[in-house]
């Protein structure tokens, strides 16, 4: 049974508010027609104080140590994984109902990893605490949505999904944008920079991923959470490879992604899958693809280049794709804004689903 929804009045907390989700999610909630005397923003004690845009309004940040969660208030977490695992169970004994953005709930089988678009169905069970999803799983997922739908609706299955994507550096936080920006300034007057958040200075730099490697798989942590993520959002543990590279870009994550299908299914089918998803911009082959400049700021995610792989195609490749073309391997190019549809944004959509913001 979902929650019934909470009255006008019930608080909100936004804790981690200055951070680069943190204020998202102020932004987001203020485009929803939330009102900001209902928002309580708290950061670290370095923050205490200041004042952060949302909306037309602006909201004081508190510091973290003054939290005092309120029965059925809705809280949202955009801290670390560490301070957000105390703050859940803090707030989650209190009788809040908490959305968790960190990496700290994703995997516990007792939380559920939601993305609404592909499992909102969890919501039904009124969980307390709920997991917001890598930012790379949730933009995946996203896209991937009308293909699962459809191969359910024509018997066939996904059966393996590879997936090498491009990630800004503000999935690093605040201090990943400050990083590419102080880096590039340095590159272009020719001065020497000490990165201390990536590994490498990321000015006209890509390299991969910098969380740690694991030495057994040789998989990087974001490797692993892509993959683990995915597989729990999907509810199978369908095989996947995963590939994570950083790019000097500020804001949106791009995915090149293949998929193999148990059946083959046809270009028009699947085009016309993408084109009727509300929660995805569709552009054919025919069309321009999408840059990650398109992405910025949306609430969308953007699908694109969709081909029939060159090695699996029943059918002559020597053209444009007909839309008759069928084939039982698949390419997309994906992009999404990752602090909107890969972090805040997905929070708030599973506030709305589970009927928690009203
Ligand atoms: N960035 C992304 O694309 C993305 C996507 C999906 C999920 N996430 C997850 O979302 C969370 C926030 O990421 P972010 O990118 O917004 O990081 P960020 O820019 O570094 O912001 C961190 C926020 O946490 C606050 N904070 C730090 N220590 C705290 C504590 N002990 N108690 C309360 N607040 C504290 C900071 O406050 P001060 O300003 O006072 O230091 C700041 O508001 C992380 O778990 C991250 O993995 C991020």
């Amino acid at each position: 049974m979902r929650s019934e929804p909470f009255e006008a009045a019930r608080p909100i907390a936004v804790i981690g508010a200055t951070g680069a989700v943190g204020t998202e999610l102020l932004t987001i909630l203020a485009d929803r027609g939330i009102d900001s005397q209902r928002v309580t923003a708290y950061a670290s004690a370095r923050s205490m104080g200041s004042l952060l845009h949302m909306g037309s309004s602006r909201v004081r940040v508190h510091e973290i140590e003054s939290f005092r969660p309120a029965p059925d208030q809705l809280v949202f977490l955009a801290v670390d994984s560490t301070a957000a695992r105390h703050l859940a169970a803090v707030a989650v004994g209190a009788g809040a109902r908490v959305i968790d953005l960190s990496a700290a709930h994703r995997e516990d089988p007792h939380v559920p990893l939601v993305v609404p678009q592909i499992n909102g169905q969890l919501l039904d069970d009124d969980p307390r605490l709920v997991a917001s999803p890598n930012c790379c799983a949730a933009i995946l997922v996203t896209a991937l949505a009308p293909l699962v739908r459809l191969t359910e609706s024509t018997g066939s299955r996904i059966t393996e999904i590879r997936v090498s994507t491009y990630q800004s550096v503000s999935g690093a936080g605040r201090a990943g944008i400050e990083e590419l920006l102080a880096s590039t300034r340095a590159a272009l007057a020719a001065t020497e920079f000490q990165p201390t958040v990536f590994p490498v200075s990321c000015a006209f730099n890509v390299f991969p991923h910098e969380s740690t490697l694991d030495p057994e798989t040789g998989r990087n942590g974001e490797e692993d959470k892509l993959l683990r993520e995915t597989q729990k959002l999907l509810g199978r543990p369908i095989p996947m490879e995963t590939t994570c590279v950083r790019v000097p870009v500020l804001r949106v994550h791009a995915e090149a992604v293949s998929v193999e299908l148990s059946h083959p299914l046809e270009l028009a089918q699947i085009e016309a899958a993408f084109r009727t998803d509300p929660s995805i911009r569709f552009r054919s082959t025919a069309e321009p693809p999408f840059a990650a400049t398109d992405a910025a700021g949306q609430d969308h995610v953007l699908v694109s280049r969709i081909r029939p792989s060159s090695l699996r195609t029943r059918g002559r490749l020597d053209g444009p794709a007909s839309p008759s073309v069928t084939s039982d391997a698949w390419q997309l190019w994906v992009l999404g804004d990752q602090l909107r549809k890969g972090a805040a944004l997905n929070a708030v959509e599973i506030a709305l689903a589970a009927g928690w913001l009203c």
